[in-house]
């Protein structure tokens, strides 16, 4: 993992390690490494911590011999969607549906 840091107090991390189910189904493979999270604290944002943090995370998977990354995210997430749009190409889209708790639950 990686720590983002501003006088020595945390603003921001990602993480990286060996390829998730959870990042993407499809592409699991030992060649692939995956990112698992990522964050910047609100008031340090649009000022490049998450580029920087991606960036060596890049480094460490390029150095242990990796070949592809892979990330998922929520589309309706308008600041990660923007932020991993820029940086990867999209492979596979799931579609989830969440039923209303409301609708499920029987009325007497
Ligand atoms: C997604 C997230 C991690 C991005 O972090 P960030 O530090 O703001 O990202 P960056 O600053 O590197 O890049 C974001 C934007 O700032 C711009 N930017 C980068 N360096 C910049 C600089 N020096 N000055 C101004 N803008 C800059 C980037 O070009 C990018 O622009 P865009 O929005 O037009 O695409 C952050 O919004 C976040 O923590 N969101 C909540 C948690 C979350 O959703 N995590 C991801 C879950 S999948």
């Amino acid at each position: 993992m990686y720590l983002a840091c501003v006088g020595g107090t945390p603003v921001g991390y990602m993480r990286i390690g060996p390829a998730s189910q959870g990042a993407c189904g499809i592409i699991v493979d030992e060649g692939t490494a995956s990112i698992t999270g990522a964050y910047a604290l609100p008031d340090v944002r649009r000022r490049g911590v998450a580029t920087a943090l991606l960036q060596g995370c890049l480094a460490w998977a390029a150095a242990r011999g990796y070949v592809r990354c892979a990330v998922d995210w929520e589309s309706a997430n308008r600041e990660a969607n923007r932020f991993w749009r820029r940086h990867f190409v999209p492979v596979c889209y799931a579609l989830m549906r969440v039923v209303d708790d409301a609708l499920a639950t029987p009325t007497a």
